[in-house]
């Protein structure tokens, strides 16, 4: 996609504009981002996705005398019947993997690295309903999708900032707002990581969260180290060859610390294991119990294929590429495969087409290295079989 063209979503800023000028760093809002925008999914589907087990929901209930109740789906019939007329709001996460049409949205932010992606929350309030004013840690666009939502927007925060006590939810203790709109369907309000911001429904509203998600300095160091570590032999370890004599047996010298520098340095600077561990880490899946591989000899695959099967990305599979020295590595739902550079156009069609077949994988199936990738991710369970 060209960086340099307006884009209607961004309030016809470029891609190149965005990032330079908002991403990351302030809030925008456009105004019909997505005219006449018409949500894929109505209330009442919304409210049936959080009946079901895999799917993963909130409710926030405001009451006079015990404010800011928080309960966890799934949820039966009945919750939805006894609700107040008002201030309530239910959440639900990653609709992107359980309706299509809410997926397709997604394909509008590709000016962003899809693995930065977390996910869609769809929230429905019904008319006062909101979950008070609070600041997430990851940049996030709001997408109006039914009715109406005031946004009010706030000052930026860190973890020293005071909160109500609540157990289960964030709410600031204090919040200053320094702009408010009324969002209408299809306007669209982005937010950097850290800007306090409250929404509340001016009339029965749907609002559409595309959250982004990056790892914290503690999660990198923790979970890259933990895989470092695996490949390390025992026998590698601190070692003071050459140690100069010291005058006082308790001190530890300051060329120990040295040494350690050296031997920290020496394997956190591998590129390849960086950048192996990052795709591994950057495609796990949010609910790894739904990416459940099958088991199929290869043949009776490609014979599938060669019948005209049709293969799909697991919705809750996340998929990414990337070169490590001369080879490509194809990252899936958390696993990692060396593939050779000759296979690229071939991993870019993976990450990219919704779907596989014969017509679009074409000679690719009859190129071992190529055919043996795509069995494999079938028996992962990144990719499957589309039903007839
Ligand atoms: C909501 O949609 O009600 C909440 C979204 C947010 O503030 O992050
Ligand atoms: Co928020």
């Amino acid at each position: 996609m060209n960086p340099d063209t307006p884009l209607q979503l961004l309030g016809g800023l470029t891609a190149r504009e965005f990032l330079r000028d908002y991403w990351q760093k302030k809030p925008l809002l456009v105004r019909q981002a997505i005219p006449d925008f018409e949500s894929p999914i109505s209330p009442d589907e919304l409210a049936g996705l959080a009946l079901e087990e895999e799917v993963e929901s909130r409710l926030v209930i405001e009451h006079g005398e015990r404010p800011w109740e928080l309960q966890r789906g799934p949820f039966n019939e009945d919750t939805f019947q006894d609700l107040p007329e008002r201030d309530w709001t239910l959440l639900v996460q990653a609709v992107d993997q359980f309706v299509p049409e809410v997926a397709e949205l997604l394909e509008d932010f590709k000016f962003l690295p899809k693995w930065r992606i977390d996910d869609l929350m769809i929230s429905f309030a019904a008319p006062g309903g909101g979950v008070g004013p609070h600041f997430d840690n990851y940049d996030v666009f709001l997408l109006q999708a039914h009715g109406h939502r005031r946004w009010q927007i706030g000052q930026m925060c860190d973890a020293d900032s005071p909160l109500l006590p609540h157990a289960d939810l964030k709410i600031l203790a204090q919040f200053e707002p320094t702009d408010e709109w009324v969002l209408a369907p299809g306007d669209m309000l982005y937010l950097p990581p850290c800007l306090a911001h409250c929404g509340t429904a001016e009339d029965d509203c749907m609002t559409y969260s595309v959250g982004f998600r990056a790892p914290s300095a503690a999660e990198v160091l923790t979970h890259f180290t933990d895989f470092l570590g695996q490949f390390l032999p025992d026998e590698e370890r601190y070692s003071d060859a050459d140690i100069q004599p010291s005058e006082d047996p308790n001190q530890i010298q300051r060329d120990a610390l040295e040494r350690l520098k050296a031997l920290l340095n020496e394997h956190m600077s591998d590129e390849r294991l960086l950048m192996t561990w990052f795709g591994q880490f950057m495609t796990e899946p949010k609910y790894p119990e739904l990416v459940a591989g099958i088991e199929i000899e290869e043949e009776d695959f490609l014979g599938a294929l060669e019948d005209g099967a049709i293969l799909i990305r697991n919705p809750s599979a996340r998929m990414a590429w990337s070169e490590v020295g001369e080879d490509l590595v194809l990252f899936a739902s958390g696993q990692s495969r060396l593939v050779s550079a000759r296979l690229r156009e071939l991993l870019k069609l993976i990450c990219s087409a919704d779907a596989l077949h014969v017509e679009n994988l074409g000679a690719w199936l009859a190129d071992d290295e190529g055919r043996t990738l795509l069995w494999e991710l079938v028996k992962q369970g990144s990719l499957g079989f589309a039903d007839e």
